[in-house]
């Protein structure tokens, strides 16, 4: 690739650095549907994340209806459990307005570095994923509520977590609303060095 940027380059690279910044966590959104085709070319290109020793760690599970109804039953079950009814019904209730539901796991390794090296790609896949999408209108948030660590979710998508753990479940959907959100100067968060 050219070391020299001509104009038109700067406009890709602003248009790029606009789309990272303009990715924004949501939580709530439209009725309409998102395309199966959009989810899996999103996870297409999710998987071109840097992977040490391409061990390839990650896994999808896009929900369909039923997976998503037991889903958020099973959120009610657990924050009544751990909670109260009031806020299991609340908690239903606003699971039951997320339109898409996709939960990435990473394998498990005996070996700690390759564990934590397998869990940095696959936060990197998600974050592919989640900018492909954005880019298609479609907004996501990323959890790790106390569903992604029950047993009973697990057996819900056939999943043996002495293999794979979560590292995230992906809402997403078109938004009905962008929040907005600040970062640090870069400033104060970056050293250059002689
Ligand atoms: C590993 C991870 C876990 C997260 N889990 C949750 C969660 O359980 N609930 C939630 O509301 N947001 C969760 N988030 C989203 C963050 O709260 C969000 O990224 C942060 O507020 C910054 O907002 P932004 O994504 O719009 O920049 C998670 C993000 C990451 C990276």
């Amino acid at each position: 690739m050219s070391e020299v940027h001509s104009e038109n380059d700067s406009r890709y690279l602003q248009a790029l650095a606009e789309r990272i910044r303009a990715r924004r966590t949501t939580k709530l959104f439209l009725k309409r549907a998102v395309s199966k085709s959009l989810v899996r070319d999103a996870v297409e290109v999710a998987r071109w994340a840097p992977n040490h020793h391409l061990t390839e760690p990650w896994h999808f599970y896009s929900f369909g209806k039923q997976t998503i109804a037991k889903s958020i039953e099973l959120i009610r079950d657990i924050a009544a459990e751990t909670k109260d009814e009031k806020l299991a019904e609340f908690k239903a209730e606003s699971a039951a307005k997320i339109p898409g539901w996709l939960l990435v796991t990473c394998r498990k390794s005996g070996d700690e570095l390759r564990q934590q090296e397998d869990y940095a790609s696959c936060c990197c896949a998600i974050q592919n994923l989640t900018l492909y999408l954005s880019e298609a209108g479609v907004a996501s948030k990323w959890t790790t509520g106390l569903i992604t660590r029950d047993q009973r979710f697990f057996d819900l998508l056939d999943i043996d977590p002495d293999e794979e753990f979560v590292v995230g479940l992906i809402w997403y959907g078109y938004p009905k609303v962008l929040p907005t959100q600040t970062r640090k100067d870069v400033g104060e968060i970056l050293t250059e060095t002689e």
